[in-house]
């Protein structure tokens, strides 16, 4: 199977956990929007659901899905989303797709977080994938000499805005055994506005596409 296929299987699947009549928190990327293809096919059995970035949004409106604002909810039961690695508690990095900040305040409201990548994204040690993070402009410079003293390599990703209309530095060369704490830390960079890791709040369900099917990985 292609990268592609996998990718469309996992979604398929994520569709068995949409509960009927209610709104859905959505997710940004290739994966996610073989998702939202789905979900536009039971749009009538769903309310409707909150997006997690400017592009996911346009695809869902595309699709007739009814779109609603984060501020008229108070609580989620499911946000679907794919993730760039992921490991065996369910921590991920994202943002390869720039929208992590509205990844995880979407995610913070949801009760599940239901993950959805091929096989590729799954690794026993986060850090490969340079880890995204999302800076005030005017910050950059200051961000990036912090970023080099916790022991990394930031990269401007040049050319990118986000939705929030702020700039990303890809931190290459972390090896991250402490998920958790290094979220925490560079959170605390003054000018950060949030980086990739979803520790904290991890993934509670893992939907993962291989050749011999999809996997369903829980956290304990
Ligand atoms: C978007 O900012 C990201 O967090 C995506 O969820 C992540 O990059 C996975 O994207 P793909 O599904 O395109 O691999």
């Amino acid at each position: 199977m292609t990268q592609d296929e996998l990718k469309q299987a996992v979604a398929e699947a994520a569709l068995a956990h949409v509960p009927e009549g209610e709104i859905i928190g959505v997710g940004t990327g290739s994966t996610a929007n073989f998702f939202i293809d789905g979900l536009g096919r039971m749009r009538d059995r769903i309310k409707g659901a909150v997006a997690s970035s400017e592009g996911s949004a346009t695809r869902l409106a595309a699709l007739g899905i009814p779109l609603f604002d984060l501020n008229e909810i108070e609580s989620l039961s499911v946000y679907v989303d794919g993730a760039d690695e992921i490991d065996a508690q369910l921590c991920m990095i994202k943002g390869g797709g720039a929208a992590l900040t509205r990844e995880k305040i979407v995610a913070a409201v949801a009760q599940r977080f239901v993950c959805i990548c091929d096989a590729s994204k799954k690794v026993p040690v986060l850090g490969r994938f340079p880890l995204p993070v999302e800076v005030i402009p005017m910050a950059r410079m200051q961000v990036a000499r912090a970023l080099v003293a916790l022991g990394g390599r930031p990269v401007w990703r040049e050319g990118v805005v986000t939705d929030n209309g702020n700039v990303i530095l890809d931190v290459h060369g972390l090896s991250i055994t402490d998920p958790v704490g290094l979220e925490l830390q560079i959170n605390q960079i003054v000018g950060v506005v949030t980086n990739g890791l979803f520790a904290a709040r991890p993934a509670d369900v893992l939907l993962l596409g291989t050749a011999n099917g999809v996997q369903t990985l829980k956290r304990d």
